[in-house]
């Protein structure tokens, strides 16, 4: 009998998390299933009971619902609790486990797939609603020179600045107009794409051979990349960051590390000839 998990999120139909866990079960030799869950946007804490009570071992948590899932997390792992935010439960029999693999997974993709190493890099994150502010924790072990957290509605970015200001690495809080030239790395985590727009920022914020990464993929992500590559920079989308925060999960639940290259490569390959 295989283990059984799922992703849990309103909508859920589109993730990509059931094929990615297929292979990583495969690679392992884990015998493991993996399915979607669609929860009614008021039925999250009961539709994840009845999967635990059907003898369910785990589940990834998606939108709407990453902060109720933390609220249910009986423990939680130290990067979980900094994120204010959970999208991985494991249902332990002492009480639900919940962790958050989303800023390592971006760490992770950064460093190792895109091969840049974030430590003494000045780093601006653009957005500081629950994407930008899960993966914070998480950028700022990587010890960058600084970071700059800029966001539309200012006082959200102060927010970030004022619950992470003593970690060790310089933290500055602005507007989108106000965003610093010549980063590093630039990370969008707005959900400004959704709507189609290339970039909340000018592009004085790039410089030759920056790193602009959008943490959605799919046409979503590709205003973002075009204008990035219009201006000189190395562009990159969220599919690495899906793969590796999904690989952070598997450990976290199954203890065993699958090899992820293989899987961003064939997730890569889905999605171009899908497009
Ligand atoms: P998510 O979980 O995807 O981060 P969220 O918490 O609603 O969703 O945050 C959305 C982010 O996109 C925020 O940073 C938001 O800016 P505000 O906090 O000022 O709302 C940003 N965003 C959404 N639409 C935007 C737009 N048209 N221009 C600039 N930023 C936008």
């Amino acid at each position: 009998m295989s283990d059984r998990y799922a992703v849990v999120g309103h909508p859920v139909a589109h993730s990509r998390s059931p094929a990615i866990h297929a292979m990583f079960a495969a690679q392992t030799g884990e015998a493991l299933s993996y399915e979607r869950l669609l929860a009614p946007l008021d039925g999250f804490e009961a539709t994840l009971r009845g999967f635990a009570a059907a003898g369910a071992r785990g589940c990834n948590v998606t939108v709407p619902f990453k902060f109720e899932a933390f609220t249910l997390a009986a423990q939680r792992t130290p990067r979980a609790q900094r994120a204010g935010a959970v999208n991985t439960l494991r249902f332990d029999a002492a009480g639900w486990a919940g962790d958050n693999t989303d800023g390592a997974g971006l760490v992770n993709d950064i460093e190792r797939n895109a091969g840049r190493r974030l430590a003494g890099l000045q780093l601006l994150l653009v957005g500081a609603g629950g994407a930008g502010a899960g993966v914070l924790g998480s950028l700022i072990d990587a010890k960058p020179a600084r970071i700059t957290i800029v966001n539309r509605s200012v006082d959200k970015a102060e927010a970030l600045v004022a619950s992470h200001h003593d970690l060790g690495v310089p933290l500055v809080a602005a507007g989108l107009a106000d965003a610093p030239a010549a980063q590093d790395v630039v990370i969008n985590a707005t959900s400004t794409s959704l709507a189609g727009a290339a970039s909340p920022v000018d592009a004085r914020v790039l410089k030759p051979g920056s790193l602009a990464l959008d943490m959605m993929y799919g046409p979503q992500a590709q205003g973002f990349l075009d204008w990035a590559a219009a201006h000189g920079a190395e562009p990159r989308d969220g599919l690495g960051m899906l793969v590796e925060q999904a690989a952070e999960a598997f450990f976290f639940w199954r203890g065993v590390r699958p090899d992820t290259a293989s899987v961003l490569a064939a997730l890569r390959a889905e999605l171009e000839s899908a497009s």
